[in-house]
């Protein structure tokens, strides 16, 4: 396999790109390796409010009750001058075994004009959007005094708007679920509002689950939120890792991402507490994870827990390690088995009968976090149970090249192997891993499952990022430009690869790590620079890699070519404050049509974009003209380019 890399030539000029004979030479006079048609795909988990006040669509926090097991968090009491209520949670009176508390309601006084209840405050509040059906879902019970009916509304948080509303009755002393649809009329969207639920009489009732959903992408039930989910859809990806990251492992063995607890109705899912600080419903579970990967028509990379704890504790390989093999192997058969096998005739009670499209499951994540170096011998026996009953399958190693030999997979040879990078934008512009020169590619294939530039000071994990803002500025971005376009360069060796953390909710308190791709609160979301750059990369790529060289410029880049139409991609990445007339240089190519296109990403290093200003920094398309075999191409500063070039060979 030929060799392919950018040459950089260091001169102190051109670290500001002043050099006058900057230039940039793509060959296209034979591909040099092939593009992975999986290289763009996406990394998620419950981080920063990831599912639970962010894709997710539920409204209502704290829906089961069992976030806190002292008090009922985000639920409040309604009450008036003539009216009065209280609220306790109460587990001698539950729906069933997985909702092991209810809500119990006592109003005390309350008349037709008068009413008392309780409210629930949502992710940061309820969005209220003009002219949209909501629906409301409840289980309730009550006592033998009480005959209804209930009110359920959604009412502005100064009280003074009711911007939807819907009575039901028929409660009786048996557990039963109520569905009531709830339409605003023409209203100013908010998230300044909030659910409530008021009784109009003296009386008892328990709640054993409260839900809101607004409209769904595709109308789902218990789907995702639609602006999110078409910012997904617009990143063109391939493939999506799920369900961690330390979601997967989980603090202890006890709240890894159990697969088998994500399954079924919501009432009966009693959720989890997440590793980032906060309890996971269970909502979006792995039906929920493949049916997402379907409406973006991306395939699953499932990651099934290997027995480390992020506490540091493991499971020791062998029999003890067994029962978790298994369940690796069932989670797999939930994905892809036959309707007539148990996990698969499973699937389809659960609404899915067709197999999900999974070619690769990763064992584990970053386990070389586990210094009982015991993970070689988990991996060792998880990947052989996979093989042994679904040879067709790809196994990753959650341990890569970047770790010590020590820390590493050797007695199998996994088909891949997981890096992560968090590093500086510096670090991304000068030293990029050396793809081109360090990797076997005789070796297994690269994953670069998670990765991300940061431009503070601070790292990723680091409290005091907090202070920064959720998502990355155009720095960032060129900072993540410089790599995918190393991988890019590479990815006959670099299969896939996907930026991380994905989501984060922008709320204060919303976040547990920047910085993140997608912003949002409960109403509005943003792309960062960092979206728009990947977007410019995932959704221009051919399937010939070019080989590329650079000379006296700080510019970096890569060039592919799609077979079957000509059109060569090439895209440039210029960190310089200043801008670069940059010699292009196209040889190997018969004709090339004169107009092409380039798409910019440029501006002030410190511009970023939020909910405020959506769309500060975002790509712009204009028509090249003047293209040829040699042609001068005058790149702005810190910017990130693609140029679209039409091309026989
Ligand atoms: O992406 C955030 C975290 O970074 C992931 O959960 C973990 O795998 C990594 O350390």
């Amino acid at each position: 396999m030929k060799k392919i890399s950018t040459i950089l030539i260091c001169a102190a000029a051109m670290a500001n790109g002043l050099a006058a004979n900057s230039t940039f030479t793509v060959d296209a006079s034979h591909p040099a390796g092939k593009v992975s048609p999986m290289l763009y795909g996406l990394m998620t988990e419950e981080i920063n409010h990831s599912y639970d006040g962010g894709l997710y669509a539920e409204l209502i926090q704290n829906r089961a009750f069992l976030d806190n097991p002292t008090k009922p968090v985000h639920w409040s009491v309604v009450n008036g001058e003539n009216s009065a209520a209280t609220i306790a949670l109460d587990s001698a009176n539950v729906f069933n075994d997985k909702l092991t508390t209810s809500l119990r309601l006592t109003v005390t006084k309350a008349d037709g004009k008068n009413s008392a209840g309780l409210a629930n405050d949502g992710y940061w509040g309820i969005p209220v959007q003009p002219k949209t059906t909501y629906r409301a879902a409840m289980l309730a019970r009550t006592d033998i005094d009480f005959s209804g009916p209930v009110t359920v509304s959604i009412v502005s948080d100064d009280g003074k708007k009711v911007y939807a509303t819907e009575k039901f009755s028929g409660l009786t002393t048996a557990w039963k679920k109520f569905e009531v649809t709830l339409k605003t009329g023409k209203v100013a969207p908010t998230t300044k509002a909030h659910f409530v639920i008021t009784l109009d009489q003296p009386g008892t009732i328990w709640l054993g689950m409260v839900s809101l959903f607004p409209p769904t992408w595709n109308d789902q039930p218990n789907g995702f939120r639609k602006d999110l989910m078409q910012m997904l859809v617009d990143l063109n990806p391939k493939f999506l890792r799920f369900p961690g990251g330390n979601y997967l492992e989980g603090d202890t063995v006890e709240t890894r991402f159990d697969w088998k607890k994500t399954l079924g109705p919501i009432e009966e899912r009693h959720g989890h507490p997440c590793p980032w600080g906060y309890r996971s419903t269970d909502g979006l579970g792995l039906l929920e994870f493949l049916k997402w990967c379907e409406d973006m028509k991306a395939e699953p990379l499932l990651a099934v827990y290997a027995g480390y704890n992020l506490k540091g504790a493991h499971i020791n390989p062998g029999a003890d390690l067994e029962p978790f093999v298994q369940e690796a192997l069932e989670e797999i058969e939930y994905v892809i088995g036959d309707t007539n096998t148990k996990w698969g005739g499973q699937r389809a009670k659960d609404g899915h009968p067709a197999p999900f499209d999974l070619h690769y499951v990763e064992i584990g994540n970053e386990d070389w976090f586990d210094k009982s170096l015991s993970y070689d011998a988990r991996f060792t026996q998880i990947h052989d149970a996979i093989k042994a009953k679904y040879p067709q399958l790809k196994t990753i190693s959650s341990v890569g090249n970047e770790q010590p030999a020590k820390l590493r997979v050797h007695s199998r040879k996994p088909d891949m192997i997981d890096e992560h990078y968090y590093r500086s934008v510096n670090d991304f512009i000068h030293t990029s891993p050396d793809y081109a020169t360090k990797y076997d590619r005789n070796g297994p294939e690269i994953f670069v499952g998670e990765w991300a530039a940061y431009e503070t000071p601070f790292v990723p994990w680091d409290k005091r990022s907090q202070k920064e803002p959720p998502t990355p500025n155009l720095k960032a971005a060129i900072g993540d430009s410089v790599f995918m376009a190393a991988m890019e360069r590479n990815s006959d060796l670099i299969k896939m690869q996907c930026y991380a953390p994905l989501l984060v909710n922008v709320n204060p308190g919303g976040r547990q790590w920047r910085p993140d791709m997608i912003g949002y609160d409960a109403i509005s979301a943003y792309g960062s620079p960092s979206y728009y750059a990947f977007q410019m990369f995932s959704r221009n790529v051919g399937d010939e890699i070019l080989a590329t060289a650079s000379a006296e410029t700080a510019v970096q880049g890569c060039a592919t070519r799609d077979a079957k139409t000509g059109e060569i991609f090439l895209k440039l990445v210029n960190p310089a404050t200043n801008s670069v007339s940059l010699k292009i240089e196209i040889t190997g190519v018969t004709a090339l049509a004169s107009k092409g296109s380039a798409i910019t990403l440029a501006g002030n290093l410190g511009d970023s974009n939020s909910l405020t200003q959506p769309g500060k920094i975002i790509p712009v398309t204009k028509t090249l003209r003047g293209v040829k075999s040699g042609f001068t191409y005058e790149l702005p500063p810190n910017s990130i380019v693609v140029l679209k070039l039409k091309s026989r060979s």
